[in-house]
């Protein structure tokens, strides 16, 4: 089946020294997700995920704006107007990328370059890990059109902050700033927007100098354990590491020779030498 050329347009890559930048690309619409967008986001995210010369993703916006949230005509407007199968069709489009973006196989940097709002929150979580330029506006404006902040915005803002700054948030449909979006843990870091991509660079090689195999146990593991007893972390952890041996045994092995053989790093204060295992 051929697809319609301004679905795929809709997303913008590029596969840099192991980074895959992938780009909202409506910068028109500032990058509100519409159904076509989402549906080649999916396309996107699956046709990367397992290419071997991609190590870490970074989702990020084209023009001034990370993403405006849902688009209220496409995602909203023209899907109600198909009757429930058009929203839930809408829904199951944008929840599903969301989900294969938290699980994703590698790890992945949400670089918030401007405009966030509502639904953005989906794919903010999504992400591993976030920065943000001091410059660039998150702000939950559901309530300033009408709605509550569903398609998981409640929740994202409630897992990232606190009780009463969420809720505040939430009432007021007032925006912070990157700095403040920061203070709040929404992202890692705010820097101001002429260095974003350089510290966003520098943070994917952290990445990419670790074990790809200990990245994906290590991400999926601080997902899971937020929502678990001590106890039922605690033998998660075990099984999470076992599954990850069948996977990667000689990583591991070679992690614990350089340090207590060939002492030639100390894992307290960096990662071993990847290059030098013998699989
Ligand atoms: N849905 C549909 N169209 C949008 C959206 C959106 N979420 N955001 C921007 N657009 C469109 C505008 O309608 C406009 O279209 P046009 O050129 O055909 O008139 C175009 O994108 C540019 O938008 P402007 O408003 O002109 O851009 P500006 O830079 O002045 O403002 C801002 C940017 C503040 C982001 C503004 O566009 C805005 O408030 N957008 C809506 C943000 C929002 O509340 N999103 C929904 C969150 S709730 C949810 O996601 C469930």
């Amino acid at each position: 089946m051929t697809i319609d050329p301004t679905e795929l347009e809709t997303v913008a890559f590029t596969v840099e020294d192991g980074v895959a930048w992938v780009k909202f690309n409506r910068p028109d619409k500032r990058n509100c997700m519409s159904p076509k967008l989402n549906r080649q986001m999916m396309r996107v995210l699956d046709e990367l995920e397992f290419r071997d010369d991609v190590g870490v993703l970074v989702l990020t916006g084209e023009g001034t704006a990370w993403t405006a949230g849902m688009d209220l005509k496409e995602y909203f407007r023209e899907t109600e107007a198909q009757g429930l199968r058009g929203t839930r069709g809408a829904q199951r489009e944008s929840y599903g990328w969301w989900a294969r973006l938290r699980w994703y196989q590698k790890p992945t940097i949400a670089m918030i370059n401007g405009w966030c709002f509502g639904g953005g929150y989906g794919p903010l979580f999504a992400c591993d890990l976030a920065f943000a330029a001091e410059e660039a506006h998150f702000g939950l404006s559901e309530i300033n059109w009408g709605i509550l902040p569903g398609g998981g915005a409640a929740k994202v803002a409630t897992e990232l902050t606190s009780f009463r700054k969420a809720m505040y948030h939430a009432l007021t449909g007032e925006n912070i700033d990157g700095k403040t979006a920061a203070e709040w843990g929404f992202v890692n870091e705010a820097v101001p927007l002429s260095g974003l991509k350089a510290r966003v660079s520098e943070v994917a090689k952290v990445l990419l100098g670790k074990n790809p195999v200990a990245l994906k146990a290590t991400k999926d593991a601080i997902r899971r354990v937020r929502e678990m007893t001590y106890d039922n972390a605690q033998d998660y952890l075990i099984r999470a590491q076992e599954a990850a041996n069948s996977y990667d045994n000689d990583g591991r092995k070679e992690g614990i020779k350089q340090f207590i053989d060939d002492k030639t790093y100390k894992p307290g204060l960096g990662a071993y030498d990847k290059t030098k295992a013998t699989k």
